[in-house]
């Protein structure tokens, strides 16, 4: 038998107000065309005041919660990865903690921005196996439309709100279901070419997103390659025994050049760009709990999670659910 963090349960929660290309399109010097053809996005979900980067995430939390058949009172252990926290602190896990009403237990955030939700695995997955926690709730939730320069049409037409949520159980398994591996990767003489130009050290202000977007692309695609090919060969698998590939969902061209890459047909990679866009430490949870709810990823499937942010960070997880 062996300690293993298993998926319990997936959730999500998008704000209310979905936004067409081409509403965009009347706001800056943009087009339908050029947004889908440079990045496969049709749509992307705008949080509204009532709906802070806290609240999604406690909403995504609840449906991973029911789903996993657990209440607040069970878990042991919250992160919230997040670059667009409600407040400079406290932490938003502390505040999804309350919105939950859960109990003492640990809560803290991960700044890791796009891939913020792969560096919270990973830590959740090695807190779990030391016996930290029986049960965590991880949670990727973003409202990055506040900290988007709607005059700079290079970056505002990129992303979006939401929030995605997962249950990890501890358990003793005999087979090989739960998190198989993780690697996570920063390279922070990179900070410059993606990254929010304010901050409470410096500036005293929040800030907005600036992006170099053709090298980071560049970067991504590499980078996202070969960790996907070190966490396989880590389990000792290849590209040919995943069943799924959940991607960070910033550019369709990423994830097609990065599946071509490592020969995986379009039909194993999960995309959700096209409705919400960018969601940072979002994304790869929303598209998760999208594909589990639709059936496309079933027990006892080999999955494999990706995601490059800014930092550069980046990092993925192998799991069979
Ligand atoms: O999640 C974190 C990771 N982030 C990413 O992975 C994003 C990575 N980067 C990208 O996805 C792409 O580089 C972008 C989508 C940001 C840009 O696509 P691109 O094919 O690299 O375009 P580009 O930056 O080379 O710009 C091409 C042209 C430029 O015009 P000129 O200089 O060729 O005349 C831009 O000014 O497209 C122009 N442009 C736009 N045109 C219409 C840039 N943004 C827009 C826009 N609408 N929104």
């Amino acid at each position: 038998m062996t300690l293993r963090a298993i998926l319990a349960g997936t959730g999500s929660a998008l704000p209310r107000t979905r936004v067409s290309n081409e509403e965009l399109a009347r706001r800056v010097d943009t087009s339908d065309e050029w947004i889908v053809e440079r990045t496969g996005i049709r749509f992307r979900h705008i949080a509204e005041p009532d709906e802070t980067t806290a609240t999604l995430a406690a909403a995504a939390a609840k449906e991973a919660l029911a789903a996993a058949g657990l209440e607040p009172s069970d878990i042991g252990l919250i992160i919230v990865a997040t670059a667009t926290p409600d407040n400079t602190f406290p932490a938003s896990a502390t505040k999804v903690q309350a919105l939950l009403g859960a109990p003492d237990c640990i809560a803290f955030d991960v700044a890791a921005v796009c891939s913020g939700f792969l560096y919270a695995i990973s830590v959740a997955d090695s807190m779990l196996r030391t016996g930290a926690a029986k049960h965590a709730l991880i949670i990727g939730s973003e409202t990055f439309s506040r900290i988007l320069d709607w005059e700079d049409r290079t970056t505002c037409v990129l992303f979006g709100d939401g929030a995605g949520a997962v249950v990890l159980s501890a358990e003793e398994v005999a087979d090989d279901r739960g998190i198989l591996a993780t690697r996570l990767h920063a390279e922070g003489q990179y900070c410059d070419m993606l990254y929010v130009d304010g901050g409470p050290s410096t500036t005293g202000t929040v800030g907005h997103v600036r992006m170099q977007g053709r090298e980071v692309f560049r970067h991504a695609v590499t980078n996202l390659a070969a960790v996907l090919g070190e966490v396989l060969a880590d389990v000792g698998l290849s590209a040919t025994d995943i069943d799924w590939v959940v991607p960070h969902q910033a550019n369709k061209r990423i994830i097609d050049a990065t599946a071509k890459k490592l020969g995986l047909p379009a039909e194993r990679v999960v995309l959700t760009v096209d409705q919400h866009a960018n969601t940072s430490a979002a994304s790869v949870p929303l598209a998760l709990d999208l594909a589990v709810r639709d059936g496309r990823i079933r027990r006892g499937d080999l999955v494999v999670l990706e995601a490059m942010g800014g930092g550069f960070t980046w990092g993925a997880a192998v799991l069979r659910v």
